[in-house]
């Protein structure tokens, strides 16, 4: 008999790397594994589902939400964080784009730049990302991971506009592995960057949009990674940082817009 899996791939074969891939990919791997955190095999079986959610809707975002997840937590190990830090980085990076699914395909499969009105529209996904969590009970640093990752160091950022050291941490931590992610994925409209270019436009950013310390340490990690990094994932750091921007499944119908 034909599996469930088996019978959408046969109309939506362009949802076959996610179904593939997301079982190994949504769980930590084992060095990142914590007690700390709501970390109940209900809790975890949520996630699962909410980004499976997130996938039957836009494949290319649940994967971008997982590769950022392994980036950022990969980040924090090498910041030398504590194991609750980690463990609310591996909890709500994977859920911090889940708002999107309240924002209309004519928007997010649009190829082109936004208007003004679509674009206050996407500015509203981590409001909706935050309602949806809000009966997870998650804590206060996961539930601001998914309403201010795109928070930015001079005010700019949304939904709040705060600035500098007034946008939490992780937060700003996420932004940069969030903008890395982006740039090296292909988009509608453009192939991904190389790694190093992409890393030079966000240096050349730091200080606007981006905390400047944690940017030249953000730079110091992914360029020691480049020569060897090891966080214990088939698709792990290693697979983010080394993968061709064509390994990751491309936008050719699913949001260009982060
Ligand atoms: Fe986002």
């Amino acid at each position: 008999m034909i599996s469930k899996v088996q019978a959408i791939l046969s109309v939506q074969p362009e949802r076959a790397a996610f179904f593939r891939d997301l079982p190994a990919a949504a769980s930590p791997p084992d060095s990142e594994k914590t007690s700390c955190g709501p970390a109940s095999s209900l809790f975890s079986a949520t996630i699962q589902s909410l980004l499976r959610t997130l996938a039957a809707r836009d494949p290319y975002t649940a994967h971008h939400s997982v590769r950022v997840t392994k980036l950022a937590t990969c980040f924090a190990v090498y910041l030398g964080l504590g194991s609750q830090e980690i463990a609310t980085l591996h909890n709500a990076v994977i859920l911090h784009d889940l708002g999107k699914i309240g924002i209309s395909d004519a928007i997010l499969n649009k190829p082109g730049p936004l208007t003004p009105e679509e674009r206050a529209i996407i500015t509203t996904h981590p409001l909706i990302g935050e309602l949806i969590v809000e009966p997870l009970n998650l804590t206060p640093g996961e539930r601001d991971i998914i309403l201010l990752h795109h928070e930015r160091w001079d005010g700019t950022g949304y939904p709040r506009g705060i600035a500098g050291t007034e946008i939490p941490f992780l937060c700003r931590l996420t932004s940069l592995a969030d903008a890395y992610d982006a740039m090296i994925t292909d988009r509608p409209y453009r192939r991904g960057f190389p790694a190093a270019q992409a890393l030079k436009e966000i240096e050349s950013q730091a200080g606007s949009l981006y905390d400047p310390e944690l940017t030249g340490k953000f730079a110091a990690f992914l360029r020691s990674s480049w020569q060897k990094i090891s966080c214990g994932s088939p698709l792990s750091c290693q697979a983010v940082l080394f993968s061709s921007p064509g390994r990751f499944p491309t936008r050719t119908s699913a949001s260009p817009h982060a």
